[in-house]
């Protein structure tokens, strides 16, 4: 901001503090990403444009005060120094957590500057502060040129969707401000620049040290025309006409009925516009009404509402956060999407997408993950990748899995079809994060590029006979008896003894076991953490298949995960997945070793052995836990009889 500019809004504040904060709360937002490494200037340029804007947020001013009086001085260049060794200590420190956000105001526009660590180890807080961002400050030391960083950040910067570049060519100071350095700077990204598909850029020489053109225009490069880099960052167009000029897209974050007169939807306009009486769809269901009010207080209508049509608009765009009445009283929900009626975005359950790996346990192919795609949840599972892209060389490779901070492009399979658009068209309605359902943690980033046709065709078959009804010939309720534990723990031996019980009983039982579904289904599959992924998942889905049938089905594997076993627990009706434990400690099945397994595992002869060197992860939960160093084979046998025939 200019000295006359802060003047200005100093006497503005002083005149009329109402107008001013009418003119700051109507300012647009711009929210970016500086990437470079830290030699590159990074905080230097932050620093730089806190200080020149006079708006370094309060408890930094502080922290500021406090210093400056510490050494006794107010000068302004130790004050600016010392503001950037405070910006670089903090992100040291936050480096390995998060992404750490400033916040800056001009006159024309408020900011948000994500500033990311650059390391190749920290891509995936690149990519959290990248994904909110309209614009990336690709950072570069002119002395050096592009360099590998830069394209990988680039690389990412595009990946993420962001469509502004700005390539800033710092220090020019330390080239003399020399126009050659500069041009043959940007020639050389720019040929990279095409290559990866980014389409157009804004290159500056500045210096950040010294602010040449980060305000004002600097008389040491009398060869660059404009802008600064502020008036750049305050010009860039945030919500593009193009997107404004798309179909409607509007995902419903929350319904709004404080009371039974007022029934409203509200979200962020992803892109569109909508204007009362529009035809609208709501998706998935696919059922239309029209717009009759928009209301512009997305926490509560209740002053609009009660007296008239105050807050109400004729009109909303993309990128305005809105609340849509609707003339029938259609069923919408949270993650339902609200499109133009004539042109609604598509659903599906296949996908291929690109991933972005954020999490130290890496992917595992098979697992069922929540997805999440803004305000829709669902359950996912991920193929094994197509490949990885190296980062810095944009090469694919071939890869089993994905690791912390790897990108790579798979098929992802979801549980329920999903209202979508392809990434590159809509970042909202194609971006979307997984999360681990045991941790909660958010292990990865995803951008949709296309639903894959094969499933679009196939359609759930409607059969007259029902579960209940095949159930209820048997005259039996149906259940899975999940048994799960090491080798040699005893599964097999007390399923089978169950399996006897319930005949006896006219019960009509099947019994899958390990070893003997190995032998066929699953004779392709091995003991890597994969192979054990996929064989649950299978057998999961055919004992679903046979309780449908109305079977009670017994299973026997050492299913050594916690995440398959819930996954094939949410497969089935309430109370119909019954996780029995049973546990044999590891000495005790060693001591035991009916097939001789564990003295092949300990002498090396074989790999992957459960609870030597694979995991087994034992139920925090399970409906009954068997000690069978306490009690026979038979005794747990009638437990479990007992516990299944008491639950039916
Ligand atoms: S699971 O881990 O995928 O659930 P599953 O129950 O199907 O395993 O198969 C386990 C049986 O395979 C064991 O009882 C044992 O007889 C045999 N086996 C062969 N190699 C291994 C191994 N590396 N780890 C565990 N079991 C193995």
């Amino acid at each position: 901001m200019t000295d006359q500019a802060i003047y200005q809004t100093d006497a503005l504040i002083a005149e009329d503090i109402d107008a001013y904060l009418d003119q700051h709360q109507h300012k647009t937002m711009l929210r970016f990403i500086t990437c470079g490494s830290v030699d590159d200037g990074k905080s230097t340029l932050i620093g730089r444009l806190l200080y020149d804007s006079k708006m370094i947020f309060e408890d930094q001013l502080a922290a500021l005060e406090n210093d400056s009086k510490k050494v006794g001085t107010q000068g302004q260049e130790i004050d600016f120094a010392l503001l950037v060794d405070g910006l670089a200590a903090e992100r040291e420190q936050g480096i390995t957590i998060d992404v750490a956000y400033r916040f800056f105001n001009t006159e024309k526009r408020k900011f948000i500057v994500a500033d990311c660590p650059g390391h190749e180890q920290y891509t995936r807080n690149m990519v959290t502060g990248a994904s909110t961002a309209d614009l990336a400050v690709i950072l570069i030391d002119a002395r050096k040129g592009v360099l590998v960083q830069t394209r990988r950040h680039s690389y990412l910067c595009h990946l993420i969707g962001i469509r502004n570049i700005v390539l800033a060519v710092n220090k020019m100071d330390l080239v003399d401000y020399d126009q050659k350095v500069f041009d043959a700077i940007v020639a050389d990204y720019s040929a990279f620049a095409t290559s990866i598909g980014i389409e157009s850029f804004t290159a500056l020489p500045i210096s950040g040290f010294k602010g040449d053109n980060i305000t004002a225009l600097s008389a040491n490069t009398p060869w660059y025309a404009g802008p600064t880099l502020v008036e750049h960052l305050e010009a860039v167009e945030v919500i593009s006409s193009a997107d404004a000029a798309k179909p409607l897209r509007l995902p419903v974050q929350w319904v709004n009925r404080p009371n039974l007169d007022f029934r409203g939807f509200s979200g962020l306009i992803a892109t569109g516009s909508v204007k009362p009486g529009d035809e609208v769809r709501v998706l998935p269901s696919g059922k239309t009404s029209t717009v009759t009010r928009i209301v512009t207080m997305p926490s509560g209508p209740a002053g609009a509402s009660a007296t008239g049509r105050d807050g109400d608009l004729d009109e909303a765009v993309a990128g305005q956060s809105v609340t849509l009445c609707f003339a029938d009283e259609i069923d919408c929900s949270r993650g339902n999407v609200i499109a133009a009626a004539d042109n609604p975005p598509q659903a599906a359950d296949q996908f291929e997408a690109t991933l972005v790996w954020m999490n130290d346990d890496p992917m595992h192919v098979g697992r069922a993950y929540w997805l999440k795609l803004g305000s829709q949840t669902v359950s996912v599972t991920v193929q094994q990748p197509k490949y990885a892209i190296n980062v810095n060389t944009m090469e694919h490779i071939a890869v089993k899995t994905l690791d912390l901070n790897a990108i790579g492009v798979a098929e992802i399979i979801t549980d329920k079809a999903l209202v979508f658009e392809p990434y590159k068209d809509n970042r909202a309605l194609g971006g979307f994060i997984l999360i681990d359902k045991l941790t909660n943690a958010t292990v990865a980033a995803g951008m949709i590029h296309f639903s894959l046709r094969r499933a679009q065709n196939v359609h759930w078959q409607a059969t007259d006979i029902s579960r209940e009804a095949h159930a209820a010939l048997k005259n039996q309720k149906p259940a899975v008896l999940w048994f799960t534990g090491l080798s040699g723990s005893g599964k097999s031996t007390i399923a089978n003894l169950v399996e006897k019980k319930l005949h006896r009983m006219n019960r009509h039982t099947f019994l899958l076991d390990g070893d003997n579904v190995r032998h066929g289904l699953n004779k392709d599959l091995g003991f890597t953490e994969a192979d054990r992924i996929e064989n649950i998942r299978r057998v999961g889905e055919v004992a679903k298949l046979m309780a449908d049938a109305g079977l009670i089905v017994i299973t026997a594997f050492i299913s050594p995960f916690r995440a398959e076993r819930e996954m094939v627990r949410a497969m089935l009706p309430e109370g119909e997945f019954i996780e029995v434990f049973i546990d044999t400690p590891l000495a005790e099945a060693e001591r035991r070793d009916v097939k001789g397994l564990y003295k092949k595992a300990r002498s090396g002869q074989l790999k992957n052995f459960t609870g030597i060197d694979s995991p087994y992860e034992a139920p925090e939960h399970p409906e009954l836990r068997i000690d069978t160093t306490a009690i026979t084979p038979e005794q747990a046998a009638d437990l479990i009889v007992d516990r299944l025939l008491d639950g039916a």
